[in-house]
């Protein structure tokens, strides 16, 4: 493993990315995969294989990977117990033109699994999920708003919202995403309010007397934790509005428990939508729910060809299945919470303002109170830098994984020491400029739960 900018070579990864950018506009196909987002220049922008909690890049080295594509490789890379039953399906077939049993018996487990789930319908991803529950949520309501929190995909229901005038948006909304191509006719139907906060939904309500489809957000995300009752209260004035309640588990889901958020803060909502967990790195999403809402879905035109591919529901049922076998959210959890306290103690023991918190299962990074401004972005990236050159690829949060075991830690966590350290020097001396090696990264994208 490289320590430093000397015996750091990412030239191939960088050539292929050069390369792409002439051919594929923006280089990337998920925003969250652009290098700009992590140590421009450092780290590598493409990788070769993984298997467990490891990746190699393209020009062979090795890093203990802390993203696990973004999050959705809840047991690790590669993992024999769902590539094996999905190697075997594709041997025999992956699309029909009629159903497969394999869709049915998924359906099956997940309404056993999930504590909303009466009935079910897949497509592809996340984004695709929350279209589909919000194109749902419309139907049964023949309402149009959308009241949101929270990141939820790229569709035009959802940028619709940064059409607003109302300049407020831009720090709330996407900064630096711009709703062009999205139609000027969805103005004012995609509507924020702030996480915690009853008083700003309730108001949007008052706002939007008998017009408000949904709401949609994420229980819980990274730093930003339920305060007590707010769920509850979401509920409650979903319920008394006639407002579809929505929760999207794209990241809580088979993360936070079995049953996702919804399971883990006990507060039930009337649709759930999934990704990335659910399928351990195969191309899979599902819209779950009460029966009344769902049943709404079979006569609407909800419809595509590869949403009953063989691929996606062989991975899900396999891994939902092998994370019950194996117990796999205790593991996670003991895992992340090792990884808080190690993180925590030693920025303590260095003096350097970050801490790790959120729920242990999607641990995130922030600065402590009396964090100097004007180099937090400096903190990061020089964070992010060291890491790499270490071996670790890692952002300012980590997704921990069934892989992800004592030895992964405590590598990370002998590393975090040696960075820290530095980090702390850094501070004091003011010198990023020497010690930063990369262009810095670019805030491309807040995440909007907060
Ligand atoms: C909460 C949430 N919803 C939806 C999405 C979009 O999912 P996908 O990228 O699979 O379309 C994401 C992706 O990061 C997400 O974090």
């Amino acid at each position: 493993m490289s320590k430093d900018a000397h015996n750091h070579h990412v030239e191939e990864s960088y050539r292929r990315y050069d390369e792409a950018l002439k051919l594929i506009p923006g280089g990337v196909q998920l925003l969250s995969r652009r290098p700009q987002l992590y140590a421009p220049g450092v780290t590598p922008p493409y990788v070769s294989h993984g298997k467990g909690y490891r990746i190699w890049d393209l020009d062979e080295n090795e890093y203990v990977d802390w993203m696990m594509s973004v999050g959705a490789l809840i047991l690790g890379h590669a993992d024999d117990e769902v590539d094996d039953p999905v190697i075997e399906q594709i041997r025999r077939g992956t699309a029909f033109s009629v159903s497969h049993p394999v869709e049915l018996e998924l359906a099956q487990e997940l309404v056993e699994t999930i504590p909303c789930a009466e009935m079910v319908r897949y497509c592809k991803g996340g984004g695709e999920a929350n279209a589909i529950a919000v194109r749902i949520a419309r139907g049964f309501t023949g309402r149009d708003k959308v009241l949101f929190c929270g990141y939820h995909g790229w569709h035009d229901w959802y940028l619709a919202a940064n059409l607003a005038d109302d300049d407020v948006l831009s720090s709330h909304l996407l900064p630096n995403i711009t709703p062009r191509g999205i139609p000027q006719g969805l103005k004012g139907t995609a509507l924020p309010f702030r996480y915690n906060d009853l008083d700003s939904l309730e108001t949007m309500f008052k706002r939007n007397q008998d017009e408000v489809a949904c709401i949609i957000l994420e229980a819980s995300r990274g730093a930003s934790q339920p305060a007590p009752g707010f769920l509850e209260g979401v509920r409650e004035l979903a319920t008394a509005h006639g407002a579809v309640l929505i929760f999207d588990e794209v990241v809580t889901g088979f993360r936070l428990a079995m049953g996702g958020a919804q399971e883990a803060f006990g507060v039930v909502p009337d649709l759930a939508t999934y990704a990335k967990a659910i399928s351990n790195g195969y191309a899979m999403g599902a819209v779950v729910g009460r029966k009344e809402v769902m049943s709404v879905a079979g006569e609407m035109f909800i419809s595509s060809t590869y949403w009953s591919d063989t691929v996606g529901a062989t991975a899900a049922l396999a891994t939902i299945r092998a994370m019950k076998r194996r117990n796999a959210i205790a593991h996670i959890s003991t895992v992340g919470r090792r990884l808080q306290e190690q993180f925590n103690q030693s920025a303590a023991a260095y003096g350097v303002p970050l801490k790790a918190v959120g729920r242990p299962q999607q641990v995130a990074i922030t600065y402590t109170d009396g964090a100097p401004d004007a180099y937090k972005k400096q903190m990061k990236d020089y964070f992010v830098q060291e890491m790499t050159y270490r071996g670790f690829f890692t952002s300012f949060g980590f997704n921990p994984s069934y892989a992800h075991n004592d030895a992964a830690i405590d590598a990370t966590a002998a590393a975090w020491d040696e960075v820290f350290s530095l980090t702390a020097d850094a501070l004091q001396k003011n010198d990023w400029a020497q010690r930063l090696h990369g262009e810095g990264s670019v805030a491309l994208f807040t995440r909007l739960v907060g």
